[in-house]
């Protein structure tokens, strides 16, 4: 029996970044999941007969309801089958290959990425599409849309299912299939990456799967497949809240991996992975590699891995993100392309074949293998290339350096800033970009200054407002731009960037090398006038 239930809109309900993102009390309003489940099943209304959804999500607080909820809803929006993790669980990349394998028209991932969880932190709900990629702006749109008019969701009149026991059930029509999260996704990892070579070279390594989804993950191919020691995952259990932590794997969140990767003690190799499981961490013994460095490094040696022996299509990176994967391009002789952020961009030029690594500065790196970011394919990317080189990371950093320049690069995040003075700092700007160039700042001198637009190289769409870049004369950099994941007023981003070329100095303080461009950003911005703070409140 399907039940039509009356509701009223909220007019809250626009997808960000990622997703729709809330705090979960926001979540437990009446009809709020269901008013924007059911906004995503009228949007896809004409496919959505006889077809295959998959869902999934980090195992946060409210994920287990959510999915029940999903599942009635599914039934009586008459898809024909759907693939559930078991327990709720699937990272995000884990879900992007189960759509794409079984021919999915989309999923629903439940997931805050690296936010909090627990009854008062965050919650979020995203719709992929078939490719298992973010759906594209025009389906985000269309789905904010039904949100403002939506008067009516429907839900099969059934009982809550077995989430824990693998097999299929009915519910209405509809099958509901219980699935072995890991399974399908290890085995994909065994396809693109040489695991005997990995497991021959002995290598040690820490993994702090930061309490969240990629514990069960790591746990069957780090220490079942791959023969890492017992204890090598650290928090590898899913906990609702993350243990209380930030499932953000940056060097404040993962400070004590960080530690153990500095200390006397260290193993060869550490990684974490965040909420859902698309970022990664990576930390050599004594050597902390940035995410964009992280990204022109694997580009660099993807070719040792089996996945990838065949060569590079193109790498693709944000705006934000260094542009050191630009100098690995180039020396590759393959396009470099420069997209907006948020990993929906990538999906493209994925499907298109014109690029098969991407990354960003957020710590999202991934390849053509699925349609998201993907942490634990960057750390057994990693693994690969150790493993066949026999170096260390610190060593591997350092002949890249010195054969590409290095990238100083740091962001700072100015976080719960009040929402009109971000703005009025950004329209600041934006108002004055056109009379920055030739300005000096300190030792500085302005070059450009513009508000990046993406033009679509696939499908000529247009995204523009990105973010406001400041390019200095000589390579450096500045980059501003709200965040479009935050859940309590606005965060600001500020990306600083210094380019030495491979004769500079190569082996200096990421502070000391950025602290000019950093000054200069104040400077320009009037971070503290506008936003009353005077230091960032993380630098990753
Ligand atoms: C942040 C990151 C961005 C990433 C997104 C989703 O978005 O900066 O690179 O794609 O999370 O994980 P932001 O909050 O900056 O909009
Ligand atoms: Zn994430």
């Amino acid at each position: 029996m399907i039940r039509a239930v009356p509701t009223i809109p909220y007019s809250d309900q626009r997808p960000g970044t990622s997703g729709l993102r809330k705090k979960v009390r926001v979540f437990q309003q009446p009809n709020y999941a269901e008013n924007f489940i059911q906004s995503i099943f009228d949007v896809i209304e004409r496919e959505r007969a006889g077809a295959t959804l998959v869902i999934g999500g980090d195992g946060r607080f409210l994920n287990r309801e959510v999915i029940q909820i999903a599942i009635r809803m599914a039934a009586a929006a008459t898809f024909a089958r759907v693939v559930v993790g078991q327990g709720g669980i699937l990272s995000t990349p884990a879900a992007s290959h189960l759509i794409r394998r079984r021919g999915a028209l989309g999923g629903l991932i439940l997931s805050a990425s690296h936010n909090p969880g627990g009854p008062d932190e965050d919650f979020g709900i995203k719709y992929n599409v078939a490719n298992g990629g973010p759906a594209p702006d025009a389906i985000t749109d269309a789905i904010y849309a039904r949100t403002k008019a939506i008067d009516t969701w429907y839900m099969e009149e059934a009982a809550d299912i077995d989430l824990d026991t693998i097999g299929v059930v009915q519910v209405g029509g509809m099958s509901v299939e219980v699935v072995d999260p890991v399974s399908d996704y290890a085995d994909l990892m065994e396809t693109l990456f040489d695991f005997d070579a990995i497991r021959t070279a002995k290598l040690t390594m820490a993994f702090d799967a930061m309490s969240a989804v990629t514990g069960p993950y790591a746990t069957e191919i780090l220490e079942g497949r791959l023969g890492f020691a017992p204890g090598t995952v650290r928090n590898g259990t899913p906990l609702p809240d993350f243990g209380g932590h930030h499932p953000d794997p940056n060097l404040v969140h993962a400070r004590a991996l960080y530690d153990t990767m500095m200390g006397p003690e260290a193993p060869d190799f550490g990684a974490a992975s965040d909420g859902d499981g698309d970022r990664n961490l990576i930390i050599g013994r004594g050597r902390f590699v940035t995410p964009s460095d992280s990204l022109a490094m694997l580009a660099a040696n993807a070719h040792l891995a089996p996945g990838y022996a065949g060569g590079l299509k193109g790498i693709a990176r944000s705006m934000p993100t260094s542009a050191a994967a630009d100098c690995v391009a180039a020396a590759l002789g393959i396009p470099a392309y420069e997209t907006p952020t948020g990993w929906k961009f990538f999906g493209n030029l994925l499907d298109a074949g014109m690029a098969t690594i991407c990354g960003e500065e957020s710590a999202g790196t991934g390849s053509n293998h699925v349609r998201e970011k993907d942490g634990l394919w960057a750390v057994l990317l990693w693994l690969n290339i150790l493993a066949v080189t026999g170096k260390s990371v610190d060593a591997l950093a350092r002949d890249h350096w010195a054969r590409f320049g290095r990238n100083y690069y740091a962001r700072h995040d100015y976080e719960g800033v009040d929402s009109v003075a971000a703005d009025a700092l950004m329209c600041d700007l934006r108002d004055r970009l056109q009379s920055l160039p030739g300005t000096a700042l300190g030792a500085l001198t302005i070059a450009q200054a513009d508000d990046f637009a993406y033009t679509d190289p696939t499908d000529g769409s247009i995204s523009a407002n990105q973010g406001v870049r400041i390019l200095f004369e000589g390579g450096s950099r500045a980059v501003f731009r709200l965040s479009g994941t935050g859940t309590s007023g606005a965060t600001l981003r500020v990306y600083l960037e210094r380019y030495e070329p491979a004769t500079g100095n190569l082996d200096a303080d990421t502070g000391a090398m950025l602290a000019e461009i950093a000054q200069a950003a104040d400077d320009l911005a009037g971070i503290r006038r506008h936003t009353g703070r005077a230091a960032p409140d993380v630098i990753t």
